[in-house]
């Protein structure tokens, strides 16, 4: 099987993607796959047209990779891939969107405002704390609507932190999302179907050392603890897997996903967003799930590059 192993192109998450891509090309060559490991650019469509390869294993975080667009090329150039479908992967992509989505098939999401940048101009951020203040009190998150690793969130404990989070979030993004702050557990639940179904990994829990799970605590070994399965009771697990199987259907997802969420006092799991090509580093959690569940990683790989091709 001939496989092209895409990472790194040109979101802000590249380099996160040559890390993970690295990791999936290894472990599918020694899996006896001819792999060939490709930073896309502007000879990709050229290249794939000439070469047809059996499958595509895009391994891009962040816009384009995430956003449907290179999975639009690839469909338009009749490639199988592996990874959800352009379609949906555009639903998934935007938070606003995927939170109305998941919510619609019964999976609890915090409440969230979302604000382009010219109505947070227009209406002052005045008018936009008043809002605030009403509707989502104080601890909020700051998100752009679209992106991933964690990058432009900030969270916010007071009103004067808001307006500087704002400006920051539409750095990244025209969209900027103000969602209720749950305090809780951070789960992720990594989604894997092979060709016989989504089957739900063990939950990781996410413990960062500083508080907050930011860029530099995902990716700098050390800096956040993972406890893979997540300490939390039985019945917890079994509502989060329950939720996040949800979400992964909702959202029309294929092959693999991770749903992210926060585990209130309660045990109330709560969605917060769903990754369409998680983290595939040494530090991410999907790679520990896999562990955690007893998998051969490089199988894993492999398998869903078969099942691409069925
Ligand atoms: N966007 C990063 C890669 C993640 O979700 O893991």
């Amino acid at each position: 099987v001939r496989v092209v192993v895409l990472a790194g192109g040109i979101s802000h998450e590249r380099d996160i993607s040559l890390r993970s891509g690295r990791r999936v090309a290894d472990a599918l060559a020694s899996h006896g796959l001819h792999v060939e490991l490709r930073d896309p650019d502007a000879t990709l469509l050229g290249s794939l047209t000439d070469d047809r390869p059996d499958v595509v294993f895009p391994v891009l975080h962040g816009a384009s990779g995430e956003d449907g667009t290179l999975r639009s090329l690839l469909e338009f150039l009749g490639l199988p891939y592996v990874g959800s479908p352009a379609a949906a992967t555009r639903l998934a992509w935007d938070k606003p969107t995927a939170k109305t989505l998941v919510e619609r098939a019964g999976v609890p999401t915090p409440h969230s405002i979302t604000l382009t940048r010219d109505a947070f101009r227009e209406l002052g951020a005045e008018s936009v704390l008043a809002v605030v203040r009403g509707e989502l009190p104080t601890p909020v998150a700051i998100k752009p609507a679209q992106g991933g690793s964690a990058q432009g969130v900030t969270l916010v404990d007071t009103e004067e932190e808001l307006r500087r989070a704002m400006v920051h979030a539409y750095t990244y993004c025209d969209v900027a999302i103000i969602e209720q702050r749950i305090t809780g557990t951070e789960i992720c639940i990594g989604i894997i179907d092979t060709g016989d179904g989504p089957v739900a990994l063990p939950p990781v829990e996410i413990e960062p050392l500083s508080g907050v799970y930011g860029f530099e605590a995902r990716y700098n070994a050390g800096e956040t603890r993972f406890y893979a399965p997540a300490r939390i009771a039985d019945d917890v697990t079994e509502r989060a897997t329950a939720i996040a199987l949800d979400a992964h259907r909702a959202l029309g997802l294929r092959h693999l996903s991770r749903i992210d969420m926060i585990v209130d006092g309660a045990g109330t799991p709560w969605f917060l967003e769903a990754s369409v090509m998680p983290g595939l580093t040494e530090t991410s959690t999907l790679a520990l799930a896999l562990e955690a569940a007893g998998h051969d990683v490089g199988w894993v790989y492999a398998a869903l590059a078969q099942a691409a091709i069925r």
